[in-house]
C-alpha cells in the first residue's frame, strides 16, 4: 500500500477578513474552518497529517489539538515556503501527500479520494484539482498547451490578459509524488509580483524535469470556494448549511423551511423530528426521534430525547428526557435536567436544576439550584430564591408536593414529599412531609376605604361614567 499524507496550509493571518481572528478559525455552521477541513482530511485516511501554523499558531493548534502534526512557518513567505516547512517530519518519506488550504472548507473526502485515484492513475508526479468558475478572479489560472496538456499555474496578480481570460481555475488541492515536491520546493523563487514563494510554481519545474503533471477536473465549482473576505464566508457558510441540511432530510429528518434552518455541523438529530422555520441548531447539540422543534427555537450544546415538544424557547447546555414539553419563551440554561413527561410552559426560566418525572412548571417560574421531585406542581410565578449576594444555595422539594402560585422558596431549603406551600408565601424553613406551609401576612379589609383617601375623587368620576 503506498502511504498518504497530508499537509493543512494555516498560517496566513488573512488580511482580507479585517479581523483580529486568524482566518481559518472563522466558523462555518458552528466549526472553525480549518476543522471543517482537517475533519475530510481525516476520512480519507492518511497515514501523516501536518498542518502548518503560523498566524495564532497556539490557537490553532488549541482547536484542532493532537488530531495533526504541526510544522511552524514564522514569516508567511508564500505557499511553497509554507509547504517546506514540514520537510523534518515528511522529507525523505516514499508515498503520496496531498496539499490542502486551511481555508477552503467546502472540499469532502470522497473529492480527495478521486483525487487520489486520478493522480494513481496517471502515474503523475504531480495532479493538481481544478474546476471551472464562472468568475476566476482572485485564483491561480490552469494554462494548458495545444494539446490540453498542463503547462503551469499562474496566480491572478501575475497573470497577463490572456492568462486571466481562463476559466479553469486551481482549487489549491494537489497530490504529489512526496520526495519529488521537497525536491522541487528547494528549486522555487519568490521572482514574481507578490515576492512570494508559490506552491504552484514546481509545476513549472516537473515540466522542465519532463515529468508528468495531471490536472483532475472536479464537476462542481462551488466545492472549491476558497474564503478570503467575509462575502465568500457567507457564502461558503450558505452552501454549508444547504449540504448539512440536505443530510439530514435524507436521513429523515423534516424541515419545514431549509432556507431558514440553521444547524451546526456536528448536531445529531433523529428520524421523524420536525424542525419548523427559525430553528437554530448549535453545537454539540443531540436530538431524538419524533421531537417537534418550534418555531426560532435556539438550541445550543443540548441533549434532547425522543417525543420532546420544544416551541419557541431557548436551551443551553441542557437536558430534556422523553416526551417533555416547554414553551413558547423558556429558557434552559446550563445544567437544567428536564424529566419525562415534565410540562415546562411559558416564561420559565431553569438553571443548574433537576425536574422529576410529570412535574409541572407552567408559568413564569424561575428554578434555580434545586433539585425537585416527581410529580410536583409549581404554580405561576414562584422565585427558587437560590442568591444571597454572595453564595448560591440549594432547594430540594419531595414527590408528589403542591407549590401554590406566587410562593418565594428561599434556599437552602428542605420541603418534603406530599408537602404543600399556600400561595403568596416566602418559606425559610424547611417542611416536613404531609404538612403545609403558609407564610404570609393575614388579610385585613378597611370598611368604605374606597370612597374617603385617597381615591375618593376617582371613584366619583367612575360613578358618574
Ligand atoms: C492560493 C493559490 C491559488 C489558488 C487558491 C485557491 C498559491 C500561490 N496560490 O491562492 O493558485 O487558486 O489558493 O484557494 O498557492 N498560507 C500559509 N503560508 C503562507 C501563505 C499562505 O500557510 O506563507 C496558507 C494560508 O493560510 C491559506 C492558504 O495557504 O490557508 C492559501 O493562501 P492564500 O494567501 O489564501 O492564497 P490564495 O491567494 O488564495
Ligand atoms: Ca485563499
Amino acid at each position: 500500500m503506498t502511504a498518504k499524507y497530508a499537509v493543512i496550509l494555516a498560517a496566513g493571518q488573512g488580511t482580507r477578513m479585517k479581523s483580529k481572528l486568524y482566518k481559518v478559525l472563522h466558523r462555518i455552521c458552528g466549526k472553525t474552518m480549518v476543522e471543517h477541513v482537517l475533519t475530510q482530511v481525516e476520512k480519507s485516511k492518511m497515514d501523516e497529517i501536518v498542518t502548518v501554523v503560523g498566524h495564532g499558531a497556539q490557537k490553532v493548534e488549541e482547536t484542532l489539538g493532537a488530531r495533526t502534526e504541526y510544522a511552524l512557518q514564522k514569516e508567511q513567505l508564500g505557499t511553497g515556503h509554507a509547504v517546506l516547512q514540514t520537510e523534518k517530519l515528511l522529507g525523505g518519506k516514499k508515498g503520496i501527500t496531498l496539499i490542502a488550504c486551511g481555508d477552503t472548507p467546502l472540499f469532502t473526502t470522497q473529492t480527495f479520494n478521486e483525487l487520489f485515484e486520478y493522480h494513481q492513475q496517471k502515474g503523475a508526479v504531480a495532479t493538481v484539482l481544478t474546476a471551472t468558475a464562472e468568475n476566476p478572479f482572485g485564483y491561480g489560472r490552469i494554462v494548458r498547451n495545444d494539446l490540453g496538456i498542463v503547462e503551469k499555474i499562474v496566480e491572478q496578480k501575475d497573470a497577463t490578459k490572456e492568462e486571466a481570460a481562463i476559466k479553469e481555475i486551481n482549487t489549491g488541492v494537489y497530490c504529489f509524488d512526496n520526495e519529488a515536491l521537497f525536491d522541487a520546493l528547494h528549486k522555487i523563487n519568490n521572482d514574481n509580483v507578490q515576492g512570494e514563494y508559490y506552491l504552484t510554481d514546481v509545476m513549472e519545474i516537473f515540466k522542465k524535469q519532463h515529468e508528468i503533471v495531471a490536472a483532475y477536473k472536479m464537476k462542481d465549482f462551488s466545492e472549491s470556494m476558497g474564503v478570503n473576505d467575509r462575502v465568500a464566508l457567507a457564502a461558503a457558510t450558505k452552501l454549508m448549511r444547504q449540504r448539512i441540511n440536505e443530510k439530514h432530510m435524507r436521513a429523515g429528518v423534516t424541515l419545514i423551511d431549509p432556507e431558514t434552518t440553521y444547524i451546526d455541523a456536528d448536531v445529531k438529530i433523529g428520524v421523524d423530528t420536525i424542525v419548523e422555520p427559525g430553528v437554530i441548531l448549535r453545537g454539540k447539540t443531540i436530538i431524538g426521534d419524533d421531537c417537534v422543534i418550534g418555531a426560532h427555537s435556539d438550541i445550543c450544546d443540548s441533549v434532547v430525547h425522543d417525543r420532546v415538544s420544544i416551541t419557541s424557547s431557548t436551551l443551553e447546555d441542557a437536558e430534556m428526557q422523553d416526551e417533555s414539553n416547554i414553551g413558547p419563551y423558556s429558557h434552559l440554561r446550563p445544567a437544567a435536567k428536564i424529566g419525562k413527561k415534565v410540562h415546562i410552559g411559558n416564561f420559565v426560566e431553569v438553571k443548574r436544576a433537576e425536574i422529576g418525572e410529570e412535574t409541572k412548571v407552567g408559568h413564569l417560574t424561575y428554578v434555580g439550584d434545586a433539585t425537585l421531585g416527581k410529580d410536583i406542581n409549581v404554580g405561576c410565578g414562584c422565585v427558587f430564591v437560590n442568591y444571597d449576594g454572595k453564595n448560591k444555595h440549594h432547594t430540594v422539594v419531595g414527590d408528589h408536593s403542591f407549590i401554590g402560585s406566587a410562593s418565594n422558596m428561599i434556599a437552602p431549603l428542605n420541603i418534603a414529599d406530599h408537602a404543600y406551600i399556600a400561595a403568596g408565601s416566602t418559606i425559610t424553613n424547611d417542611v416536613s412531609a404531609h404538612d403545609m406551609a403558609i407564610a404570609r401576612g393575614r388579610q385585613v379589609n378597611k370598611k368604605g376605604y374606597y370612597d374617603r383617601y385617597p381615591c375618593a375623587e376617582t371613584a366619583q368620576k367612575g360613578k358618574k361614567n
